[in-house]
């Protein structure tokens, strides 16, 4: 796919998509928010994609926020459409029925912060820093940051962070549990494939079961239990159960075809 702001790649069955503007610290403004929709898209769409990285280029920024210059030009009364845009995006990756998972750089603020959270699970570079400073800028998060994050740290910690747009570090973010791995910046994408090629020998139906699960404990329109009931039963009757529960009888390795 050709992207101006992204750069992709489709290897072994993980599509990298790396927010490439490493000279505005790859800020989101309206063409990478686009294309990223578009990116995302694709891995539902295409069935040679079984899962997914977001990183940043350049070796300081995962992504440092919503684009602040391009907010001065968004009439006060477009406010509302912004975030409502950035939120459908950043649900789209959430709800993404294969593994989208967050490899953050460097610096994840605001929108970048935001976009790590909506991720299926985050790793870090040692240098990476994560905060939500739209204080400093007379704003709040628009991207879901004020609610993502305090399901992700607590609402104290969640309260603290927005409040006084602080950054910390990487290892307070494992600390926190905002991040599941702190590797050195060049193992970084090698760790977050290594974990992604484990999912990938797993029933690719199952694990986009889990993701619809654990979501709906999140979502306030559903039951988490009873979707967990519903989700369960329709593994129960899948092939790949058929398939996973044959082959550990006939102590063989299963050969998932994700139905
Ligand atoms: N939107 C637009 N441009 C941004 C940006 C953003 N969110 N973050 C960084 N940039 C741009 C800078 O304007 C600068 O561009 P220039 O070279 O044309 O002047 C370039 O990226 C490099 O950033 P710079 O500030 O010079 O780097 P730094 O190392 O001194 O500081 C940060 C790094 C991340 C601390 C600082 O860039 C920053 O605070 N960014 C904004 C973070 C933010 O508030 N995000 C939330 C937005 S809602």
């Amino acid at each position: 796919m050709n992207f101006s702001t992204l750069h992709t790649t489709l290897e072994k069955n993980i599509f990298i998509i790396t927010i490439n503007r490493p000279d505005k610290l790859n800020a989101l403004n309206k063409t990478v928010l686009n294309e990223l929709d578009a990116a995302i898209q694709n891995v539902y769409d295409d069935e040679n994609i079984k899962a997914a990285i977001i990183t940043g280029a350049g070796e300081k920024a995962f992504v440092a926020g919503a684009d602040i210059a391009e907010f001065m030009e968004v009439k006060n009364e477009d406010g509302a459409s912004l975030a409502k845009k950035g939120q459908q995006i950043f649900f789209k990756i959430e709800n993404c029925q294969k593994p989208v998972i967050a490899a953050v750089n460097g610096f994840a603020l605001g929108g970048g912060c935001e976009l790590a959270m909506a991720c299926h699970f985050r790793l870090a570079s040692e240098h990476a820093k994560f905060g939500q400073p739209e204080v400093n800028l007379g704003l709040i998060p628009g991207y879901g940051g004020t609610q993502r994050l305090p399901m992700t740290v607590s609402k104290g910690k969640a309260m603290e962070l927005m409040m006084t747009g602080n950054m910390i570090d990487a290892k307070e973010a494992k600390e926190l549990g905002m991040v599941n791995y702190v590797t050195p910046a060049e193992n970084l994408l090698e760790k977050t494939k290594e974990i992604l090629n484990v999912i990938l020998t797993k029933s690719p139906f199952a694990v986009s079961k889990v993701i619809a699960a654990v979501n709906a404990f999140y979502d306030c329109n559903k039951n988490g239990f009873d979707e967990e009931i519903k989700l369960f039963a329709e593994t129960f009757a899948s092939n790949d159960k058929k398939e996973g529960t044959a082959a550990f009888i006939e102590k063989r390795k299963p050969v998932f075809t994700g139905k």
